[in-house]
């Protein structure tokens, strides 16, 4: 089966860690997130994907090249972005399928457990235009929810209310059968989610739910994507592209860890990264050559390449951007950003944007 992933976004809300590189190719317990997805969707039978490029499109190839995880690679890039659906339009250009035949579609942000290869049975048995996971997630008012009938067809795409109808959302991964990926208009920007799936549903296109709950994940914030690689290291989400074994932290090539430190939780410590005696860090990402020094703590956060962590500093749910630096005795918290380079002196911030 071919497969196409979405992965020109910007990744806005992942900064500054997107600047330099993009959210699908950020280091995610300890190898680039997309090698996760590509490593499940050799699995569930994919030889076979077009990369949907647009934002720093030439990062893709030189990172996976023509064949990576057992998977043939194509790129094509958009010159504009495209959308979510004109994307997958622009493509589809790439596919060697016929009409009638399934293909993949997979957002490049999401990390999911679901069962692949029933989703595609399912749209192969409806005779679907497309098959959507959908999820059901805790706080549905969250997200855009998608409702379904007795028989599992879609009934609708609903914006974000706070009283949804349904606790089912688009969980970022579709079939589609060829043909409709034809039938969307070409090189036009266009949303799959706001165009594509309401004009096919008002156009009578049989287009079904696969519901499945289980390990679901939108790594698109930075909370969220240090609790995918935690989950990922912890083994909550089983994934064969993960240099190691489960455990409470996952050390790379090279990693420093002082037998006086406190590490674990899912942490990642990078190539080259070194924890020093009396510092903890929990549940965190510490990125190639990133450095924690004596008695900092660092928790749900992500250290930045080359950035350096003074002794007692204290971060906690931060994102420090490459080679920035934190000097001693400074506490940030509270979803702060420090962009790449910036340097905080000696007890500079104590500071919480909490309240
Ligand atoms: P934010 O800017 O933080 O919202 O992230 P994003 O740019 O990744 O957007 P979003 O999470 O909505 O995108 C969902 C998926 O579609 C991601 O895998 C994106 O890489 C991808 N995507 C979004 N827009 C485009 C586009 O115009 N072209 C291509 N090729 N992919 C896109």
């Amino acid at each position: 089966m071919e497969a196409i992933l979405l992965v020109g976004g910007q990744g806005t809300r992942l900064r500054p860690l997107t600047i330099s590189t993009p959210k699908p190719l950020l280091p995610t317990a300890g190898v680039p997130f997309l090698a996760h997805q590509l490593a499940r969707a050799r699995a569930a039978g994919v030889d076979r994907i077009v990369f949907a490029t647009s934002y720093r499109a030439e990062m893709f190839e030189a990172a996976f090249g023509t064949r990576a995880h057992g998977v043939d690679l194509v790129y094509l890039t958009e010159d504009e972005p495209l959308g979510t659906g004109g994307a997958i339009r622009n493509a589809a250009r790439g596919l060697t399928c016929g009409p009638d035949d399934p293909v993949l579609i997979l957002n490049g942000d999401i990390l999911s457990g679901h069962d692949v290869q029933a989703q595609v049975a399912a749209h192969e048995k409806a005779g679907a235009a497309a098959t959507l996971h959908l999820t059901p997630v805790d706080d549905p008012s969250r997200f855009g929810c998608v409702p379904t009938d007795a028989d599992g067809r879609v009934t609708a795409f609903l914006e974000k209310t706070p009283h949804p109808v349904t606790d089912q959302i688009n969980a970022g991964c579709y079939v589609f059968r060829r043909s409709a990926i034809d039938a969307i208009p070409a090189e036009e920007v266009v949303s799959v989610e706001r165009e594509t799936f309401p004009e096919m549903i008002a156009s009578g296109a049989v287009v079904m739910g696969y519901v499945e709950p289980g390990y679901w994940l939108d790594v698109g914030t930075p909370e969220a994507f240090v609790q995918g690689s935690r989950d990922l290291v912890e083994g909550r989400l089983a994934s064969s592209a993960i240099p190691g074994e489960p455990g409470e932290r996952l050390e790379l090539d090279g990693a420093r860890v002082s037998p006086g430190a406190v590490v674990r939780d899912g942490t990642t410590v990078g190539r080259g990264a070194s924890v020093e005696a009396g510092a903890t860090v929990l549940g965190s990402v510490l990125l190639d050559e990133a450095h924690v020094e004596e008695g900092a703590t660092v928790r749900d956060s992500v250290v930045g390449r080359h950035a350096r962590v003074g002794p007692g500093a204290v971060l906690d749910g931060v994102v420090l951007g490459d080679g920035a630096v934190v000097g001693p005795g400074n506490e940030l918290r509270g979803g702060l950003r420090v962009w790449p380079g910036v340097e905080l002196p000696a007890t500079a911030l104590r500071f919480s944007t909490d309240a």
